[in-house]
């Protein structure tokens, strides 16, 4: 007999525990970390800031700022062995590479079984620096080239693009990439986030709970939409083309990839500083047609907004991306890259009152079946 229980698939609706990390409202469109509006952050701090600001609950001073960013960029190279195990694995996903990376690099961290706050924090902010230095290092080394040492005293996503491509951006490009890194920082418990929480709630170290992290992150369905949607732009080819593909993916049940959100009903707040950038950098690089395509498309999903279907952080950010001649595979790994700051708080809130996440299921299935012996099966 099956007992009556009430269901929450995909969890949808459960409170898990409180935070004072990040707050959204669905409804309005709103997102805060630790208080402060992501229009706010986005136009007016560096990822630096908003790393100090999710880590330890307030806005640093210009001291405590320089100290965050001197023991970052004194943090960032990664051990040769972890170069080296990138190399054996060079041909595999970039954001698999990164999970591979993150997992190594665990090996060499003299704090990796230190769950203190003080301990996760600097593993934090060490394992943000690294992780970029093993997503530039893997592009390069896949196409055969040296990988370009972390510079000392570059910002962090100007070091990025700075170890991608071998030359310093320009203040527009880092600027650009450095907003991408505060929209993507942290949003409460999303599906990596909760995955990283539920490993650290069985007590085990920061690097594994990342590791769970990126490998749930890397799915189309969160992280990977980014991906899916400058391929969804590149299938359709120009804008006059966007209502017949959405007709054609929408009635046989597709899903446009960039819209939709568990959480949000109304536009993501996030979305409006890509859509913008995303407009400006097509304009400059005189690439306006991507650009007018995702525009196109969110068009033709207007008559989705009334379902609550609006278009998602994903969207524009592969445009963007895209522009600065960054592979598509490497979409995801970007967003990893953004999102090691808010893994890390959600573990450090997980910690502090911790009780081991372990949900039921509902058995549905057969019961008190007679054992059949093996050469009795067929
Ligand atoms: N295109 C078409 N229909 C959609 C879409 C979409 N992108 N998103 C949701 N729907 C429909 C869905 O088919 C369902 O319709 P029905 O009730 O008729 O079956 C309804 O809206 C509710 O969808 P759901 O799957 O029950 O909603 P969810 O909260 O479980 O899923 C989501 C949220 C993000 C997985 C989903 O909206 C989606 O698959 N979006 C496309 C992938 C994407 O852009 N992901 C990035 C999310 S934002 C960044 C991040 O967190 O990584």
């Amino acid at each position: 007999m099956t007992t009556q229980v009430e269901l929450k698939r995909g969890l949808k609706d459960v409170y898990l525990d409180r935070t004072t990390v990040s707050f959204i409202d669905g409804e309005m469109g709103k997102l805060l970390y630790r208080g402060y509006d992501i229009h706010d952050l986005a136009e007016k701090s560096t990822f630096e800031e908003v790393i100090y600001l999710l880590l330890n609950g307030k806005l640093p001073t210009r001291t405590e700022l320089r100290g965050l960013e001197s023991f970052m960029a004194a943090n960032r190279a990664i051990p040769q062995q972890v170069l080296q195990v990138i190399d054996i694995v060079k041909t595999a996903h970039p954001m698999d590479v990164l999970r591979t990376a993150v997992s190594a690099l665990s090996a060499f961290d003299s704090d990796v079984a230190d769950n203190s706050p003080e301990a996760i924090k600097r593993k934090g902010i060490r394992l943000a620096g690294q992780a970029a230095t093993a997503v530039a290092a893997h592009y390069r080394i896949r196409q055969g080239l040296r990988p370009v040492l972390p510079h000392e005293t570059l910002g962090h996503a100007s070091n990025f693009l700075y170890m991608m491509f071998g030359k310093e951006p320009t203040q527009d490009e880092a600027k650009l990439m450095d907003v991408d890194f505060v929209l993507h920082a942290e949003h409460s418990t999303n599906a990596s986030a909760f995955a990283a929480r539920v490993t650290a709630s069985t007590l085990s170290d920061l690097h594994s709970a990342i590791v769970s992290g990126i490998g749930t992150l890397k799915g189309p369905l969160h992280g990977g939409a980014a991906e899916a949607v400058m391929s969804m732009a590149h299938d359709i080819g120009k804008p006059e083309n966007a209502p017949t593909y959405l007709r054609n993916m929408l009635d046989h049940g597709g899903r446009v990839m960039g819209f939709g959100h568990r959480v949000y009903k109304t536009e993501d707040p996030r979305a409006r500083h890509l859509r913008e950038r995303a407009r400006t950098l097509g304009q400059q690089r005189g690439h306006p047609e991507w650009f007018q395509i995702l525009q196109a498309v969110e068009s033709g999903m207007v008559p989705y907004q009334r379902r609550g279907i609006w278009v998602n952080v994903d969207f524009y950010a592969g445009a963007i991306y895209h522009l600065l001649n960054i592979p598509d595979d490497l979409f995801v790994p970007i967003f990893a890259l953004g999102r090691v700051p808010g893994w890390a708080v959600q573990v450090l809130e997980q910690y502090e009152n911790n009780q081991i996440i372990r949900p039921l299921l509902q058995y549905v299935g057969p019961m008190n079946l007679p054992y059949v012996p093996i050469e009795q099966r067929h």
